[in-house]
């Protein structure tokens, strides 16, 4: 057990002239961010734990039950084990291990602390990624016994992919290896040598033993060889960026404040920069100009607010801005577009594809975003890359996004906040992925919609009826292209000018080069898409037919027409049915192990949930079921 118990330095002020003067000294604390990375082996909570006990950043009678338990649950043989003061979690204890991202809170009398405790474990790659993104340092973990590891290695990539720019490579439990000065070297040289690779800016090597405490706050005696700083010590000086002053002013607009009609308020929390009242702002993406009239923050005007502060501002003149823009600083601009190459770290089992649409959260602002493009995928212990047309969990890509807005933002190696964004599955709203901003493509400036003289109410006026899309969708040989050809001919004949998109068809030449994989269904979809919204603005009826087995792709065919443009019909057709028509003879083959992938038997279909028709053909025939859909179609 150790001896040095520290009487804890946390002490109750009493006066309240005291109480105000230790919260006024708490405010006037910097606050450093810090992330630890390592496993659980490598005595990361160990070192945490070591680092408020030794900092005496721990009520005593914390202590006295941290001996307790230490008894109790410990790995120490009853002497004090720091780990258990930091894995506070019951199941971590149960098991032996930490599951997700543990913020604590300490201060000495130079700084505030806010450490992330991210589990080390290969499956837990989304809580690092959480833990690192609003880090300013990582304390990279290793043990002195078994060097510079691939993990070590991951930690490393995601801490530089998430913009961490100084480490602390601790090199822990060096009482196990004799306090060896080379075998440090050594390790210290290894990492050095990996890191070359990565945006790192300086990288601090520190020997220490988390568990005697050599090093951590206080300088160890068995280490006179060792003339660089102590953990703590880098922790109370290491620099800070100041996003208040490295920017101008950048203002998510998170809610247009109005409650009355003589007041107008953008609401907010400053993400970089400050303002003042008379400040000339830009509202983006629309680039309307005004002046800053009044700062309100906690319903009091002032004459200043910065980076952090939620505030509610009012402008000198009516523009519009709405949630979602963004107000800076008119002399010192952020950028618009609407495409970018990006990282994305990928955070869930479900499989991500280029083609497929999703939510994207960037600042106050929710647009929807396809990944057109994955350049690479990086294996984040060796660092090489290799082409991916899918995303798999824990998967670290850089890819190109287009949204379906233009969108105020700031490269993310250069303004963390304003640069981060993640990608939601719009269906289930579950977080798909965290990515950060490379660069733009291109200005959104640059390629604007031509205003054309014909347009599509005068095509329909010419026409005699409105375009549409008629999206058939179901199982290969449910019966879709015969409903869609006898529909056409009966719309034809009514006058009413129409146009096939059928699989098999577009298969032999638009889409020739694309098989039947997930991946190649989804841009299959994806183009014919496209091609329908062309037919449907140039004035035509559009009958398409595909399998099309993906709801996601078809709700975002479905978000790209106007309401009344698109009619899903589900043709619905029991497989056993399917197979037993077998038109093409395509499900024997299926059956027979010769088609991979093949719908119903080894490929999935999804069946739509609210399709504007159902057509049931186990026991109508095309023909009946043409006439009902017609009898209701309004066109
Ligand atoms: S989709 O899934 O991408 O929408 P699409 O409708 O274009 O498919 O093509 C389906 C047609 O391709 C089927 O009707 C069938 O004739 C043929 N086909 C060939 N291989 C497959 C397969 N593996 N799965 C489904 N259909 C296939």
């Amino acid at each position: 057990m150790r001896s040095n118990t520290p009487a804890s330095n946390i002490k109750s002020p009493t006066t309240s002239a005291a109480i105000e003067k230790f919260m006024q000294q708490q405010n006037d604390l910097d606050l450093l961010r810090f992330i630890t990375c390592g496993s659980v082996d490598d005595g990361k909570s160990t070192l945490i734990g070591c680092l408020l006990y030794e900092a005496k950043c721990i009520f005593d009678d914390q202590v006295a039950s941290l001996k307790q338990e230490s008894i109790t649950y410990g790995t120490q043989g009853g002497d004090i084990d720091f780990a258990l003061l930091v894995d506070g979690l019951a199941a971590e204890r149960e098991q032996g291990i930490t599951i997700d991202v543990a913020y604590r809170f300490f201060n000495t009398d130079k700084r505030k602390f806010i450490v992330a405790d991210t589990p080390g474990h290969e499956q837990y790659t989304r809580n690092m990624v959480t833990g690192a993104s609003n880090a300013d340092l990582a304390v990279i973990l290793i043990d002195a016994r078994k060097g510079v590891i691939e993990q070590t290695k991951r930690h490393a990539f995601i801490c530089s992919l998430l913009g961490i720019k100084q480490v602390v490579l601790a090199i822990n439990k060096m009482d196990l290896i004799g306090y060896n000065e080379s075998v440090f070297h050594q390790i210290h040289a290894d990492f050095e040598s990996f890191a070359s690779q990565l945006k790192f800016s300086n990288i601090t090597p520190i020997p220490i033993s988390a568990l005697k405490g050599d090093n951590v706050v206080n300088r160890s005696p068995h280490m006179s060889w060792f003339r660089g700083p102590t953990l703590m010590a880098i922790l109370e000086t290491a620099p800070i960026p100041n996003l208040a002053n490295d920017h101008g002013l950048r203002l998510p607009v998170q809610w247009v404040n109005r409650p009355h009609l003589n007041f107008r308020g953008f609401a907010g929390t400053i993400a970089a920069g400050t303002v003042k009242p008379g400040d000339e702002v830009r509202v983006l993406p629309s680039g309307a100009k005004a002046k800053v009239a009044e700062i309100i923050l906690f319903e009091q005007s002032h004459d200043q607010a910065q980076c952090g502060q939620a505030v509610t501002l009012t402008l000198d003149k009516e523009i519009d801005a709405s949630r979602g823009d963004m107000i800076v600083s008119a002399q010192d601009p952020c950028e618009v577009s609407d495409q970018f190459e990006v990282d994305l770290v990928w955070m869930t089992e479900e499989q991500g594809f280029i083609g497929r649409s999703y939510g994207m959260q960037i600042g106050s602002n929710w647009v929807n975003a396809q990944i057109t493009e994955i350049k690479h995928k990086t294996n984040v212990n060796t660092l090489q890359t290799s082409p991916t047309r899918s995303l798999e969990l824990n998967d670290i890509v850089v890819a190109k996004l287009s949204l379906d807005k233009p969108v105020a933002y700031e490269l993310y190696q250069q303004c963390r906040p304003l640069g981060a964004f993640i990608l939601v599955d719009r269906f289930s709203n579950a977080t798909v992925a965290a990515g950060m901003i490379n660069y733009a493509l291109r200005r959104a400036a640059n390629v604007h919609l031509q205003n054309l003289s014909i347009n599509k109410p005068l095509r329909h006026k010419l026409n005699g009826h409105r375009g549409k899309v008629l999206w058939f969708t179901g199982l290969s040989g449910s019966g879709k292209s015969t409903i869609a050809d006898i529909v056409e001919q009966k719309l034809h004949q009514q006058g009413i000018r129409t146009y096939i998109l059928d699989g098999d068809n577009v298969r032999h030449g638009l889409n020739k080069d694309l098989g039947f994989t997930d991946a190649d269904r989804i841009e299959n979809i994806r183009r014919i898409t496209e091609v329908a919204h062309l037919m449907v603005d140039a004035g035509l009826v559009v009958l398409t037919a595909f399998i099309s087995p993906f709801i996601a792709e078809r709700e975002v065919a479905r978000s790209r027409f106007e309401a009344h443009e698109f009619v899903e019909i589900y043709v619905d057709t029991p497989l056993e049915i399917a197979e037993q028509r077998d038109t093409k003879g395509l499900y024997k083959k299926a059956r027979k192990g010769e088609i991979p992938n093949f719908t119903g038997i080894n490929s999935p279909y999804e069946a739509p949930e609210h399709p504007e028709f159902t057509l049931s053909t186990a026991e109508t025939s095309p023909e009946q079921l043409a006439d009902q859909l017609l009898a209701q179609l309004d066109l």
